[in-house]
């Protein structure tokens, strides 16, 4: 059993599974790409998320934890770009893992990954519908109270859970739906509904930045780091920096930490390569132009929001559309939160297309069952039962999870992610130094390490329940993984025989590859 547990998924394999059946269509080019990257990663971090991370974290310099954690995500960029353009299938980091670290280790990712969409789903939801009753209010109508948000939230003041007295959120369950059926309808039309929704998202990110800036005010900015510039905890005990009520690190690291999910996303760009037209030279020019051009959007944007309002003064719910109207802007108020609910739609909608994708890679390799997470649709050419799935799972946490606990559990899978293609490119180097890498990541292993260590720095600037709750889901991972998955795994054929043989080559440096 071991052996399986280390087996990996020869290169050759994965290429040569790219030609047969059941593919999904090839229709994706590089502009295409980076509005998927641009459309997944704008929308509930910058959005709403600056709000929280400024008012209970990090106060102005907020600016200084974009610049963190986009340096984290650069170093992953590469790395993740180097696998996209050499292993060009559905599964992203899922993928790499099992070429390079064996299965057990793609299982984890794989499992991990699925979590990490559904959560990252369920927090873009829930700030869409901060934004959508944002937008109706202005227009004079509301939510009832009882349906407009979750029914428990996390007390900053008191570090406890505390009733809201409302029941469900009902605009994030709607929302859910709304993009699954989008979602199984299929990816040409997901692929155009995306490409105005990031037309429109951007201007309004500009407008931000260009009309805030005339509203700043350099007093806000003062003190720039009213909580720190550290905050780290181990386990519970903070190691740097000040801590909140309920022991949650505070200070700009773990301002980073948190608003790491504003960069959630560009990753995703992987998962779309086998519907890339040119997978080898689009993928890696869609995730790092769309993780550059946000970088610098999301430290303008940090920069004026903080200027236009003290940071103890911004909106947790809606914070960039509510600083308009503390500087006597209504009518931008309005602009905002029309162009955020756009916005934050195709965050969405790029998520929840990019979970299946995942599954349906885990399925083919027979971890988890072909028949429901394998099957595309005969018509649309969808992964439509595993996402219908997804929508099911999102719309049941964004209904009832408050934003700021989802907020706070969602990174530190994604960081788990980063680090292990990371690590994985390093192996790669060296387990298949020859395979054809038409992009590679620069200066390994400096790049790799680098990136390793600043993802597992972010991962100990978040509060100590993260790590619970990443234990409890792969154990229950691990769980399915030597009940169900080790039986049915593909690659079990490829473990050694009784009889010393095996039924296929142990040795995964296919010739074709590495000559
Ligand atoms: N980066 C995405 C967002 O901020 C997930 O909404």
């Amino acid at each position: 059993m071991g052996s399986q547990l280390f087996i990996r998924k020869p290169l050759s394999l994965l290429l040569e599974e790219m030609k047969g059946e059941n593919r999904l269509r090839r229709i994706l080019g590089p502009v295409q790409l980076s509005a998927l990257g641009v459309g997944c990663i704008i929308g509930t971090g910058i959005f709403v998320l600056t709000g929280k991370a400024a008012h209970d974290t990090t106060g102005p310099a907020l600016m200084l934890s974009f610049v963190a954690a986009g340096t984290a995500c650069i170093f992953a960029a590469l790395c993740y770009a180097e696998f996209a353009s050499m292993v060009p299938v559905a599964g992203s980091a899922y993928t790499y893992a099992y070429a390079t670290m064996g299965e057990l280790f793609a299982w984890i990712i794989g499992w991990d990954l699925i979590l990490e969409y559904s959560v990252a789903s369920s927090t873009v939801a829930h700030g869409w519908s901060k934004y959508f009753q944002d937008f109706i209010s202005i227009l004079g109508v509301h939510v009832p109270y009882a349906l407009s948000t979750a029914p428990f939230d996390y007390n900053t003041g008191l570090g406890k859970m505390v009733g809201t007295g409302a029941i469900l959120d009902l605009p994030a369950i709607l929302i859910t739906w709304i993009v699954t059926w989008i979602l199984v309808r299929g990816i040409r039309e997901s692929a155009s509904f995306n490409a105005a929704m990031v037309i429109i998202k951007v201007i309004i990110v500009f407008f931000v930045i260009v009309v805030g800036a005339f509203y700043v005010d350099p007093k806000n900015w003062v003190p720039f780091a009213p909580y720190g510039y550290s905050g780290m905890s181990f386990f519970g005990k903070t190691v740097l920096g000040q801590h909140g009520a309920g022991g949650e690190p505070l200070g700009m690291l773990a301002g980073a930490g948190i608003i790491f999910f504003a960069y959630i996303g560009f990753d995703s760009v992987s998962t779309h390569a086998e519907e890339a037209k040119n997978p080898q030279r689009d993928v890696p020019i869609g995730i790092i132009v769309s993780l550059v051009l946000c970088t610098v959007l999301y430290i303008a944007v940090a920069a004026v929001l903080t200027g236009m309002v003290p940071y103890d003064k911004l909106n947790i719910e809606a914070p960039v559309s509510d600083a308009f109207r503390q500087v006597g802007l209504p009518w931008a108020q309005f602009l905002i939160s029309l162009g955020a609910v756009a916005g934050i739609t195709s965050v969405l909608l790029v998520l929840m297309l990019s979970q299946p994708r995942v599954m349906l890679a885990m399925a083919r390799d027979g971890l988890v069952p072909q028949s429901f997470f394998g099957a595309v649709h005969p018509r649309f050419r969808t992964p439509w039962k595993s996402t219908i799935l997804t929508g099911t799972f999102v719309s049941v946490l964004a209904g009832i999870m408050p934003l700021r606990i989802l907020a706070e559990l969602v990174n530190i899978g994604t960081l788990l992610a980063f680090v292990i293609v990371c690590a994985a490119v390093l192996i790669m180097r060296r387990t298949n130094p020859n395979a054809a890498r038409p992009f590679r990541c620069p200066l390994v292993p400096l790049i790799p390490i680098l990136g390793v260590a600043t993802c597992l720095l972010l991962m100990f600037a978040l509060p100590t329940e993260n790590w619970w709750r990443l234990g409890i889901w792969l154990a229950i991972g691990f769980v399915i993984y030597f009940t169900y998955g080790r039986y049915h795994s593909e690659m079990a054929k490829f473990v050694p025989q009784p009889n010393g043989g095996t039924l296929a080559p142990a040795d995964d440096r296919e010739p074709g590859l590495d000559p």
